[in-house]
């Protein structure tokens, strides 16, 4: 129906709406997508491997075969998904994300990696020894990461559009499939009631480009462990397609001791998948060990009921 049409047929019925239409509102008809239209434009979704030993195998499809359902692995995070990697200090998301990075990078991939938190030279150092502990030649993949020093750079850091065209810009030129923001919350500190806005822009934009993406959010320690009230409880969780709640707890009791078959005095560290929109996903919470070269390798359940 034309838009003018419509307008005059609703005439009387909707003086209200009516109002909307012709003064400020507008009939924004490329957003206007009927279900065929919408699904012509639906990527397939398959597996993107992370090198995060134990991670992989969380995810799945579910595929109906007849009359029965069946659990069809995807062997990695679905593609052009935006994840949130929360949880405190020194719980491992940088290792995580640089792990990623260095493993897709030695696919031959191109990953764009946006320092907020700590200058590229000390970001690169660090997934140099990544890729050592990997066993992977730095020298053969170092470019295939593109680092964006947002650290260094007020600019980028304050001005979200022009992080955006330079991510653009990046990923235009170097064909980039892959983004890793360490952190989105350096990317509105002191600005904490933006922190939705911004990460609704970031998402959007991770979309249009189709980049499948990990973003970091910090977690202060107040907040719950392990609930994706993340980037300490702004709701980020809601915006992103999945969360990963990361978090270490001290054996401080003989309950705790018991509980996770640990001495008392150690750290456990934990993990857990807090919601995947894009594919099913394992719900239990497993342990997670940082090996000493630095490697994050996702366990067991802590409960094996
Ligand atoms: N070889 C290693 N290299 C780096 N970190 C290691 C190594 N071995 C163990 N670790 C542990 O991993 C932790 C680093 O985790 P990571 O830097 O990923 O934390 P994070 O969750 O990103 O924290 P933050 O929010 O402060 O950035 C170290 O504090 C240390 O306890
Ligand atoms: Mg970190």
């Amino acid at each position: 129906m034309e838009k003018k049409e419509f307008e005059k047929e609703h005439q009387n019925n909707f003086e209200e709406e009516k109002k909307e239409l012709s003064g400020k509102g507008r009939v924004i008809e490329e957003s206007i997508l009927i279900g065929s239209e919408a699904l012509k434009k639906a990527p397939e979704v398959y597996g993107v491997e992370t090198g995060i030993e134990g991670l992989d195998e969380l995810f799945f499809t579910v595929e109906v075969k007849g009359k029965k359902v069946v659990k069809k692995p995807l062997g990695g995070i679905p593609a052009y998904s935006v994840f949130n990697l929360t949880g405190v200090s020194d719980t491992g998301k940088s290792l995580m994300v640089e792990q990623f990075t260095v493993f897709q990078a030695n696919k031959g991939k191109k990953v764009a990696f946006i320092t907020v938190e700590s200058p590229a030279n000390f970001v690169i150092a660090s997934l140099k020894l990544r890729a050592a502990a990997l066993g992977i030649d730095f020298d053969k993949i170092q470019d295939n990461i593109i680092l964006i020093d947002a650290a260094s750079n007020s600019v980028l850091r304050e001005n979200l559009p022009d992080l955006l065209s330079t991510l653009a810009y990046v990923i235009k030129n170097y064909n980039v499939k892959f983004t890793v923001i360490d952190s989105v919350t350096g990317l509105y500190e002191n600005k904490e009631m933006m922190a939705r806005a911004v990460v609704r822009r970031l998402f959007n934009f991770m979309k249009k480009w189709y980049q499948t993406a990990l973003f970091i959010s910090q977690k202060r320690s107040g907040h719950e462990e392990l609930t994706a009230e993340a980037a300490g409880g702004y709701a980020v969780s809601h915006i992103v397609d999945g969360s990963m709640v990361l978090a270490k707890e001290l054996i401080d009791s003989a309950y705790k001791a018991k509980t996770y078959g640990k001495e008392v005095g150690e750290i456990v560290r934990l993990f857990r998948i807090d919601g995947c929109r894009m594919s099913g996903h394992d719900t239990k919470t497993r342990f997670l060990e940082i090996t000493e070269t630095g490697l994050v390798k996702i366990g067991e359940p802590i409960s094996k009921k």
